[in-house]
């Protein structure tokens, strides 16, 4: 049997910080109105395209790995915000990165768009047909963003992550899954103006009208992430006691709380990262797997337990099995462009384009 070990990992976090104070300053909002209702303090708004964050995310977890650009067979992009539709954004790092040898597919199912990713590399690889994979987990929503919205502005915020994988004889990494969406609710968290569907309106791209039911959002994502928890503890036979860390993604503070009681997890094995960096879609659970390896609460052969939920509805839960290792074997300078604007800078050009 062959398993799809994850060897490297790495994050790339755009400089530039918005506070809630930065929200304040166009919006009818307050700090006190989104850390209570959501736990998110600030996030993080990109000065470059979600490529250019991704090969960073993507080289740093090469590195990580010990691997070069050249042992990489297949980049996965998971996003839902891609810089071009056409050639898609995997090319495009496979270029940054040097990754000649690379299959390339980009992957949209909203916000669990890094876990349907890592379900199709660890299947391609599991199946024999491919030996090494990265799979990323990104987004630039601020590009996309309508900025006038306060339902949903103070939501979001731009990150990338990337996971090395490669084979393995040894059972670990993606043990098991189960994903799923019910289509017939994606009419609740759509984003109007943002496909060939409106292409014969007379607004330009990425002039967005968010339709978005954020009570009915709630709902539904705590029961899509315990359906497809309690189906991958079904299937495994796992104990939930025998469940180390739970990393999920980070949408609002009271969703992963009520999932954590719904399913009785102890809330110390839940990791939250929810309050630096706010909704990341895409890669909000990955951004929180790398945090979680690098703040040591990932231990060598631990169980780690991945729910997620986002657009479509889409919801996942993947069950996964650390290796041995949790020190990057290596580690790259590669840095971003540098940045000199502010995250309210940026925002106020998105904004306002001169
Ligand atoms: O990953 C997928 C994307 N994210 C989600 O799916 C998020 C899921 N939903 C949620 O996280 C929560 O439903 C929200 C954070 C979006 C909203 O929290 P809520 O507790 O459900 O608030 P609400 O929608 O019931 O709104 C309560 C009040 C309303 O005012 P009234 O009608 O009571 O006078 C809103 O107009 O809060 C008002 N409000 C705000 N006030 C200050 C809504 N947004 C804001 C805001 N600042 N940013």
């Amino acid at each position: 049997m062959i398993y799809a070990a994850i060897t490297g990992w790495g994050k790339c976090l755009p400089p530039a910080v918005l506070t809630n104070d930065d929200l304040a300053t166009f919006l009818d909002t307050d700090d006190e109105w989104i850390t209570s209702r959501t736990g998110m303090k600030e996030r993080r708004i990109s000065h470059v395209e979600v490529s250019e964050l991704s090969a960073v995310a993507a080289a740093r977890a090469l590195a990580a790995a010990g691997k070069t650009a050249a042992d990489v067979q297949l980049i996965v992009f998971g996003s839902t915000t891609f810089d071009e539709m056409c050639p898609n954004a995997a090319s495009n790092v496979q270029r940054l990165l040097g990754a000649s040898n690379a299959a390339c597919m980009d992957v949209n199912t909203a916000c669990t768009s890094g876990m349907y990713g890592l379900s199709t590399a660890a299947a391609m690889i599991k199946c024999g047909a491919i030996r090494s994979a990265i799979v990323i987990g990104a987004e630039v929503v601020s590009k996309m963003m309508e900025w006038s919205n306060r339902n949903v502005a103070v939501l979001f915020g731009d990150g990338a992550a990337a996971i090395y994988l490669e084979a393995s004889d040894r059972e670990e990494g993606v043990i098991a899954e189960s994903l799923g969406c019910s289509g017939e609710s994606r009419d609740i968290l759509s984003v109007q103006g943002w496909g060939t569907k409106y292409a014969d309106k007379k607004r330009p791209f990425g002039n967005t009208t968010w339709q978005f039911l954020g009570q009915d959002i709630f709902k539904k994502a705590v029961a899509g992430m315990s359906r497809a928890c309690e189906r991958v503890i079904d299937k495994t036979g796992i104990n939930i006691e025998a469940i180390d860390l739970v990393v999920p993604h980070q949408a609002n503070l009271r969703i992963i709380d009520t999932l954590t009681k719904k399913l009785k997890l102890p809330p110390e094995k839940v990791f939250i990262n929810i309050e630096r960096y706010g909704n990341m879609s895409a890669a909000t659970a990955l951004v929180a797997l790398v945090e979680a390896v690098e703040e040591g609460r990932v231990t060598p052969g631990c169980t780690i337990l991945m729910p997620a939920f986002g657009g479509g509805l889409t919801w996942s839960a993947h069950l996964l099995k650390w290796g041995l290792r949790t020190q990057p074997l290596a580690q790259t300078d590669i840095e971003l462009p540098p940045n000199t604007r502010t995250g309210l800078e940026i925002v106020n050009s998105i904004r306002n384009p001169a």
